[in-house]
């Protein structure tokens, strides 16, 4: 295999931009994340791929819960501090406003237009990221007519 063409090709996946969440006993984490997509309708699971030395990784271990909060196209702004690590002061995380999602207790941004929260059913862990698949517990639409930030609107790159 040609190792750039391998890279090219990965990097030719069309992704979104979310900023995923966890709470730990006492510490929440959140990261922007792009590999991330459903995997089953019934039941409901999406299934994320977490660093396997990050804090989100520590946490969404220990949780056995997350949640995913899907930005609007004109949001690379709040995603981009969500690629720095996790610090909390008050209701802010990364300086956004939050609140506990109601069924796993994840930070839920004030300024997600969409939302939803998972229960870990299967977590792989193989390479440098763990995949967790998640079952789908609750979700949320503040705004349904805001599309979703993807990845290739921003001109960064997480694959290859
Ligand atoms: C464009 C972009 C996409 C990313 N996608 C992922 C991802 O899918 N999964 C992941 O674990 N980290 C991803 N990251 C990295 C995390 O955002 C970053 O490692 C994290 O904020 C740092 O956390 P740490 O200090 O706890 O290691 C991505 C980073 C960028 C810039």
């Amino acid at each position: 295999m040609d190792p750039q063409e391998k890279k090219v090709a990965l990097r030719a996946i069309t992704y979104g931009l979310y900023v995923m969440t966890g709470a730990g006993n006492d510490e929440l984490a959140a990261d922007g994340v792009n590999w991330l997509t459903q995997a089953s309708f019934e039941p409901p699971l999406v299934a994320a791929a977490v660093k396997a030395d990050s804090k989100l990784h520590a946490v969404v271990s220990e949780a056995g819960t997350f949640a995913v909060n899907v930005l609007a196209e004109d949001q690379l702004d709040v995603v981009k501090a969500f690629f720095r690590s996790t610090t909390v002061e008050g209701d802010r995380i990364n300086g956004q406003r939050f609140a506990r999602g109601g069924e796993t207790g994840s930070p839920i941004l004030d300024v997600a237009p969409y939302w939803f929260e998972c229960r870990v059913t299967d977590t792989v862990a193989r390479g440098d990221h763990t995949v967790f698949v998640g079952e789908v517990v609750g979700a949320g639409v503040r705004d349904a007519s805001r599309p979703p930030l993807t990845l290739r609107s921003t001109g960064m790159n997480y694959g290859g």
